[in-house]
């Protein structure tokens, strides 16, 4: 059964949501886990998410890239391999999936070579990956009509739709890639629903 689990999906999937409710769940089976998120997760790595995230910042996109791998680098020794050797699940919103879909197609439009480079920095820098992936789907401009609810757009939600239809068209890639390991989830139900299709691919239900 799954334990390195990750969250993908564009802006306003309902992430947060599912997260929150698979953690109620484990809960409630006596699971021990812990629930944490990417960029960021250790203290180092929340400090390079707030230079990310904030909308003042203007940098290169390899910069971008290779912040996103600090940060994980960090992510990783601090909290996400730690947890897993003392047998805790490891809850994370977003993980090398995001790196692919952002910066892979977002920023390089799904640049073969520039691909490849995130793959070589996944193999050298991530000495451990998912074991699941749950990818919530939803048309970008549903999502993107519940995020701009939410008030002052980060560095990334300011982007262009455009942006996030590139995005999306990322994680379709890596589904496709990887379907063993990422599994697209229809994230148009109700939140009930969602938690449920997610249950049965994690194996606690049939
Ligand atoms: P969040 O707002 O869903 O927590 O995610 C933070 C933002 O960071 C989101 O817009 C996606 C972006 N991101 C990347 O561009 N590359 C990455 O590798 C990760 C983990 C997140």
């Amino acid at each position: 059964m799954a334990q390195f689990i990750s969250f993908e999906g564009t802006e306003g999937v309902g992430k947060s949501t599912l997260i929150a409710n698979v953690a109620a769940y484990l809960t409630q089976q006596g699971i021990d886990f812990i629930q944490t998120r990417e960029p960021g997760g250790s203290a180092f790595a929340e400090q390079l998410r707030a230079l990310l995230l904030d909308p003042a910042t203007h940098m290169a996109e390899d910069s971008e890239l290779l912040l996103m791998f600090a940060a994980r680098a960090d992510h990783l020794a601090q909290v996400i391999l730690p947890a897993l050797a003392q047998g805790q699940w490891v809850l994370c919103d977003r993980f090398t999936d995001s790196t692919m879909a952002y910066q892979g197609f977002g920023r390089k439009l799904g640049d073969r070579a520039y691909l490849a480079k995130i793959t070589l920095l996944i193999e050298q820098f991530v000495p451990k990956l998912p074991d699941m992936t749950v990818w919530l789907d939803l048309p970008v401009v549903e999502g993107m009509a519940r995020a701009k609810n939410r008030g002052k757009l980060d560095r990334f939600e300011q982007e262009h739709i455009a942006f996030f239809a590139r995005v999306h068209q990322g994680f379709a890639h890596q589904a496709q890639r990887e379907p063993e390991r990422v599994k697209r989830i229809d994230a148009s139900g109700t939140a009930d629903e969602v938690l449920q299709k997610v249950l049965i691919e994690i194996g606690f239900r049939s």
